[in-house]
């Protein structure tokens, strides 16, 4: 069973829990964790380290499919796929018919933005915090449909400044896309205040919470966002090639996917076809079902847990290594922005982050690099070229933080 700190179907335990940020039994935490035996792991925000019963699931089924053959192992595991649909549907605050799975945030998201109809001269509003395969898409769209891109700059605070996205708001925006948490710092954008603006306008919003979903408490209906897309791997420590998209129902029945087979549409004539209700017409009918089956089981153990006691003790533990690292000489912590999340990103005068963060991996200590062309606007802005990105999980600890904070510090 996975880590619980109230019975799954207890509700009210569940959101008092999620309110007060308290229960979570960080031994517990650690022993679902096989990996901690072997690396004190920041790399959350690449993939976190999954917990035991996620792991356990995928080989199961994995097993099963050896055993018995693949399209009988689907057969027999429809309860397990469909429980991954409600995990997720609760996770965001929808139904399941308004989730896709696919296989990764960024075919999500391509499959929502390419299936909107935008059309020559619609500007899209952006965030500088915005995702280099978002920012490519953006780029596709102004050759191919012509299109244009608009990047609001950040307010003084170093966040998506929303009284600069209402001022520029008018008839001929077709979207807003935002960044929720960019992958280069701990810097929450105000979502749901973006949504707030789209709503009232009436124009499409997407959100990017790639690496909020698991870190972050998302409620779509709170966000106001139309669509919203999120990977398996990172801070809901699913398996790699998983991901979703949120879709709202109505909003999607208005969409014509840009891809179509044999699952997302039903061939019902000669020359015609009907697309799949909902979101299932942004998926695919091929798919890793062992991997689906992890990703529920990743999401129920998120849910079990509390978003919001994730949230908390994520946040905390992000704090305390920021302010250890502001003490070291030579290190600057790089995150900006009004609320912060686990992502502490920072570099160290005379040492490259590609040099410190391969120098830590040599003591087992995972962290990674956020490089320029990941997050150009912003990095271009703040003439950065990278920075050592450690992120930080619920399951981490105050000594593997220490470990980190004195091995940067060490001599190189
Ligand atoms: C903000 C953001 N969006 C999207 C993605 C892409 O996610 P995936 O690799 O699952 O496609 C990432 C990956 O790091 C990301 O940081």
């Amino acid at each position: 069973m996975p880590h619980t700190v109230a019975a799954p179907g207890n509700m009210a335990v569940r959101a008092m829990l999620e309110r007060t940020a308290v229960g979570l039994d960080i031994d517990q935490l650690r022993r679902d964790t096989p990996g901690i035996a072997h690396v004190a792991h920041f790399n959350n925000a690449g993939a976190a380290l999954p917990p035991e019963p996620v792991l356990r699931a995928v080989v199961e089924h994995l097993q099963t499919e050896a055993r018995i053959g693949g399209y009988e192992a689907a057969s027999a595991a429809q309860e397990a796929t469909a429980a991954t649909y409600a995990a997720v549907g609760e996770l965001l605050g929808c139904q399941s018919d308004e989730i896709a799975l696919v296989d990764c945030a960024t075919r999500a998201w391509e499959a929502a933005f390419h299936s909107l109809p935008l059309k020559a001269g619609d500007r899209i509003l952006t965030g500088q915090a915005e995702y280099a395969s978002n920012v490519l898409s953006y780029l596709h769209a102004e050759r191919r449909r012509g299109v244009t891109v608009e990047v609001i700059p950040d307010d003084a605070h170093g966040q998506f400044d929303v009284a600069e996205l209402e001022r520029r708001m008018g008839p001929d925006v077709g979207l807003v896309a935002l960044t929720h948490v960019p992958t280069n710092g701990g810097l929450v954008n105000p979502a749901a205040a973006v949504g707030a603006v789209a709503r009232a306008a009436g124009v499409p919003f997407l959100l990017d919470a790639c690496q909020s979903a698991g870190q972050i408490a998302l409620d779509v209906r709170d966000l106001r966002c139309d669509m919203l897309s999120a990977t398996g791997r990172k801070y809901l420590r699913g398996p790699r090639g998983t991901g979703f998209l949120y879709v709202r129902r109505d909003f999607a029945e208005r969409l014509e996917p840009a891809t179509v087979d044999l699952h997302s549409a039903t061939w019902i004539s000669r020359s015609e076809y009907r697309l799949a209700p909902g979101a299932r017409r942004f998926e695919t009918w091929e798919s890793a079902v062992a991997n689906r089956i992890g990703l529920g089981v990743a999401v129920r153990y998120a849910l079990d847990i509390g978003v919001g006691a994730i949230s908390h003790r994520t946040a905390m533990l992000a704090d305390r290594l920021r302010a250890a690292l502001r003490e070291l000489p030579g290190v600057t912590v790089r995150d900006k922005g009004e609320r912060l999340c686990g992502i502490v990103t920072f570099t160290k005068a005379g040492e490259t982050g590609s040099l410190l963060s391969a120098r830590l991996r040599r003591q087992a200590i995972n962290t990674s690099v956020a490089v320029r062309e990941h997050t150009r606007f912003d990095m271009d802005e703040r003439g950065l070229d990278e920075m050592v990105r450690a992120s930080v999980h619920c399951y981490n600890t105050d000594e593997e933080i220490a470990r980190l904070v004195a091995a940067v510090a060490a001599a190189r």
